[in-house]
């Protein structure tokens, strides 16, 4: 069943590209953006929403936390997004014109049910699930639902589940914006021409796996690591550090880079490497200037940065390029790396990379 793989997460990482195709098939050819890609109730459901709420846990969270920049850029829709374990015991303000998105890849997660069905008690009937498995508890409670298409997800570290996930989120924003007249036709098909060419640029990026394999090899004698990011991106440092602890046990933390001086750059030293997801997006200068503050306390760098930015590589500073500049669906392409760096790091260190321990695939107790 593996194939040429070594284990499920290897051939999960590298499966994305059919996986995204599938999920984005009803856009493929000459598919618009519609609300019923979301289920045939959903422009009657979406009319009148106001906010969003995201509610999930671990991996599907981080999803979560990149819709919140897309909604808010796109369709300017105020968006929050919360640990469901926390919702669902937090005392909270309903507001009736929100939309409930829940995200899980099982749609069995006990927390994020919970979180589901206490909204629903608070008076929130316009829920929608994003979900892996149709017939999951979670589908069941929601008003509307997307099935995204990664096919079963056995690794018990989250990868197609999520770039599947945020595909099925970047058509969410994309299909508010427009039922809010926010999506002029010319935008539209820029968007839908890189929601088409997505599985082509994931296999680019997925085609750097050996120079990747490579910083593995240097960071698995570390004990901890610091991943930052930016806007959009610092969701993507978060997931990082999630798949180093999970499958490498290396400690790892993600902080919003413009975070750093307000506590943890005391950490830094030789032995702390620093990761940096760099897009050549807006923030890239004040992301550079963070760097030199790493490098002046003797941290290593390790910068996956965008074709075409200029970060020069020196001392202590490796920089991995990306084949392109993805724009708002960058984060999809950015993950890609930090999915194979864990992996890499955790076959040194010689780990049970699909069964990491005291982990359970699906978390269906609280
Ligand atoms: C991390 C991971 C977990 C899950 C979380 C939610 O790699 O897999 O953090 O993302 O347990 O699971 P689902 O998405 O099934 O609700």
């Amino acid at each position: 069943e593996l194939g040429q793989f070594r284990h499920y997460m290897q051939k999960e990482i590298f499966e994305q590209p059919q996986a995204l195709g599938n999920t984005l098939e009803m856009i493929a050819g000459g598919g618009a953006i519609s609300p019923q890609h979301f289920g045939a109730r959903a422009a009657e459901i979406f009319d009148g929403v106001r906010r969003v709420l995201v509610l999930a846990c671990g991996t599907s969270y981080h999803a979560g936390l990149v819709a919140r920049y897309w909604l808010e850029s796109v369709a300017k829709i105020p968006t929050t997004v919360e640990i469901a374990s926390e919702y669902r015991y937090r005392e909270s303000v309903p507001e009736a014109d929100t939309l409930v998105v829940v995200i899980s890849q099982s749609g069995e997660t006990a927390d994020t049910l919970a979180a589901l069905k206490h909204a629903k008690t608070l008076g929130m009937a316009r829920t929608l699930a994003i979900c892996n498995v149709p017939e999951s508890a979670i589908v069941r409670e929601s008003a509307l639902r997307f099935i995204t298409r990664a096919g079963p997800e056995i690794g018990v570290a989250s990868t197609k589940a999520f770039t599947t996930q945020l595909a099925a989120l970047a058509l969410l924003t994309l299909a508010l914006a427009k039922l809010n007249g926010r999506l002029p036709e010319a935008e539209e098909q820029r968007h839908l021409t890189a929601l088409r060419h997505l599985p082509v640029a994931v296999q680019k990026v997925l085609e750097l796996e050996p120079e990747i394999e490579k910083w593995a090899q240097r960071f698995a004698s570390k004990e901890h690591a610091l991943f930052l990011g930016r806007g959009r991106h610092w969701p993507i440092a978060m997931e990082g550090a999630l798949k180093l602890k999970e499958i490498s046990y290396i400690h790892a933390e993600a902080y919003a880079a413009g975070e750093l001086k307000h506590g943890p750059l005391a950490l830094v030293d030789k032995d702390m490497p620093v990761i940096a997801v760099s897009p050549a997006d807006e923030l890239l200068e004040k992301l550079k200037s963070n760097l030199q503050e790493v490098r002046a306390r003797g941290g290593e760098l390790y910068v996956f940065a965008d074709a075409g930015s200029e970060i020069p590589e020196s001392e202590g500073v490796h920089i991995l390029h990306m084949p392109e500049h993805y724009g708002m669906l960058s984060p999809v392409l950015h993950v890609i790396p930090l999915q194979l760096l864990s992996y890499h790091a955790a076959l040194v260190k010689g780990t049970d990379v699909d069964k990491p321990r005291n982990l359970a695939k699906s978390v269906t107790v609280e």
